[in-house]
C-alpha cells in the first residue's frame, strides 16, 4: 500500500531521528544530552513563518544556551535548554545594580547552504572588555563561540532562507547572584538566545532620516560607554522615541563635554564621505567599538579609501558629501537627511554611493559570495 506523508508527517519523522551527527551537535552539546538534557532535535525543515515579512522583533526560537559561574570564577559547562523564562532573585544584581552585558550577532544561510557567523570571537573578546569594566566574570572565548555555535545550530530552522535575513543571536551576560550591600553579584549566568530577523529600521533599505540631539548624551568620558553594558540602551529610549514621533529613523548623539562631535547613533556607529576620505569617530570610551565598524574600516583601506579616525564635528557631518552607519543590526544603512537645530540637510543617495560599495563587499563577505580573505567568516 503506498502511504502519502505530507510535509509535515515528513517533518516530524525528521524530527524524531535523535541520531545527532558531529555536524550538528559539538561535543559539549553531546554530552549535555547524555546528562539527560533535554533532546535538542535538529529540525531540518524551516519554521512556518513569512520570511519576506520579518522585520527586526523577537520571534521565540526552540532553545537557547545557559550557563553559570559560582565558585571559582569558572563557568560550568554550558547547555541548550528549550528556550524560556528565567528564575532570578529579586536581590540579583542585574535587577538592582544593572550588572549586565549583552552582545549581538547573526548566522546566515549562504546560497549554497553553508551557515555562518560573522567574527563571533570580536564579541567575546568584547563581552570580556566590558566583564572587567563591570566587574563581572565572562566566559572564555571559546566557551562564547562554542555557545554561539550551538545556539545557532540548534535553532537552524529559524535561519531564514538566504538573502531573508539572518538568525540574529543575543549573548548576555548578567549578574544572578543576589546581593544588598552595592557590590558585585557573586553568581553570573551566561545566555545566549536567537531570534530571525530582517531589517532593522522600519524603512528596511531606504535612506535613513536621522535627528542630532543636543540636549540628551548617551555617555560622558569615563562612563561605560565604550562597552555593551545594559545600563547604557534605557536612557536612550527617551530621545529614540521623541525622535521616531516626530518621523526620524533615530538619533545622534553628540560628545557630553562640548556638545559639538558627533559620537555614534542609538544602537549603531556613524560615518561621513567627503572627497574621497571617509571619516568616524574615534573610539575613546564613550562609542561601542562597532565589530562592523572595525570591518568596514579594513575593507574601505583594502578598496583604496583613506579612512580617518579622529574627532568629527557636527558641522562636518552637516557639509558631508554621504552618511552612513555601521552595525551588526544595521550592516551598512545609507543616511538621506540629518536634522541640527531646526536645519535639514539632504545627502546624495542612489547609485555609485560609497556606503552602497561598503555594504556589497561587507554582505558579501558575510553570506559567503565574496573571498573572504580577512578569516572573519565562521561555517558552522
Ligand atoms: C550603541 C551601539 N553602537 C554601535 C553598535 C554597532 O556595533 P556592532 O557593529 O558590533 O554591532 C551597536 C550594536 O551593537 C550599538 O549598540
Amino acid at each position: 500500500m503506498m502511504i502519502r506523508q505530507s510535509p509535515f508527517l515528513l517533518g516530524l519523522i525528521q524530527t524524531s531521528i535523535s541520531k545527532v551527527s558531529a555536524r550538528c551537535l559539538t561535543a559539549q552539546a553531546a554530552s549535555a544530552l547524555q546528562e539527560n538534557e533535554p533532546m535538542i532535535r535538529h529540525e531540518e525543515y524551516a519554521a512556518d513563518i513569512d520570511w519576506n515579512n520579518l522585520g527586526f522583533g523577537l520571534r521565540q526560537t526552540d532553545y537557547m544556551y545557559k550557563s553559570k559561574c559560582t565558585k571559582n570564577n569558572t563557568f560550568e559547562q554550558g547547555q541548550l535548554v528549550n528556550y524560556g523564562n528565567l528564575e532570578l532573585s529579586p536581590a540579583a544584581g542585574v535587577l538592582n545594580y544593572g550588572q549586565g552585558l549583552f552582545e549581538g550577532t547573526k548566522a546566515v544561510r549562504g546560497e549554497d547552504g553553508r551557515l555562518l557567523l560573522f567574527r563571533p570571537d570580536q564579541n567575546a573578546i568584547r563581552m570580556q572588555i566590558g566583564a572587567e569594566r563591570m566587574c563581572m566574570q565572562s566566559p572564555s572565548i571559546e566557551q562564547f563561540v562554542d555557545a554561539v555555535k550551538q545556539t545557532a545550530l540548534a535553532n537552524k530552522r529559524w535561519i531564514p532562507p538566504p538573502g531573508k535575513g539572518s538568525l540574529y543571536i543575543r549573548p548576555l551576560l548578567i549578574g544572578t547572584g543576589p546581593i544588598l550591600g552595592l557590590s558585585p553579584a557573586h553568581e553570573y549566568t551566561f545566555l545566549v538566545y536567537a531570534s530571525p530577523v530582517g531589517n532593522y529600521f522600519k524603512e528596511g533599505t531606504a535612506p535613513l532620516n536621522l535627528y542630532v540631539n543636543n540636549e540628551f548624551h548617551r555617555t560622558t568620558r569615563g562612563g561605560a560607554g565604550g562597552v555593551k553594558s545594559i545600563t547604557n540602551y534605557a536612557p536612550v529610549l527617551k530621545p529614540l522615541l521623541r525622535a521616531k514621533e516626530q518621523g526620524f529613523s533615530d538619533v545622534v548623539y553628540l560628545d557630553s563635554v562640548h556638545k559639538k562631535y558627533i559620537e555614534e547613533v542609538s544602537s549603531c556607529n556613524i560615518f561621513i564621505v567627503k572627497g574621497d576620505v571617509i571619516s568616524t569617530p574615534s573610539t575613546v570610551g564613550t562609542i561601542l567599538e562597532g565589530i562592523t565598524r572595525k570591518s568596514i574600516i579594513d575593507i574601505a583601506r583594502d578598496l583604496g579609501y583613506k579612512v580617518e579616525e579622529r574627532l568629527v564635528a557636527v558641522d562636518e557631518l552637516m557639509e558631508a558629501d554621504e552618511v552612513f552607519t555601521t552595525g551588526t543590526a544595521v550592516t551598512v544603512a545609507t543616511v538621506g537627511s540629518i536634522t541640527y537645530n531646526g536645519r535639514r540637510v539632504a545627502y546624495r543617495t542612489g547609485d555609485g554611493l560609497v556606503s552602497q560599495n561598503l555594504f556589497k563587499r561587507l554582505v558579501g563577505i558575510q553570506v559567503g559570495k565574496v573571498e573572504d580573505k580577512y578569516n572573519w567568516i565562521v561555517d558552522i
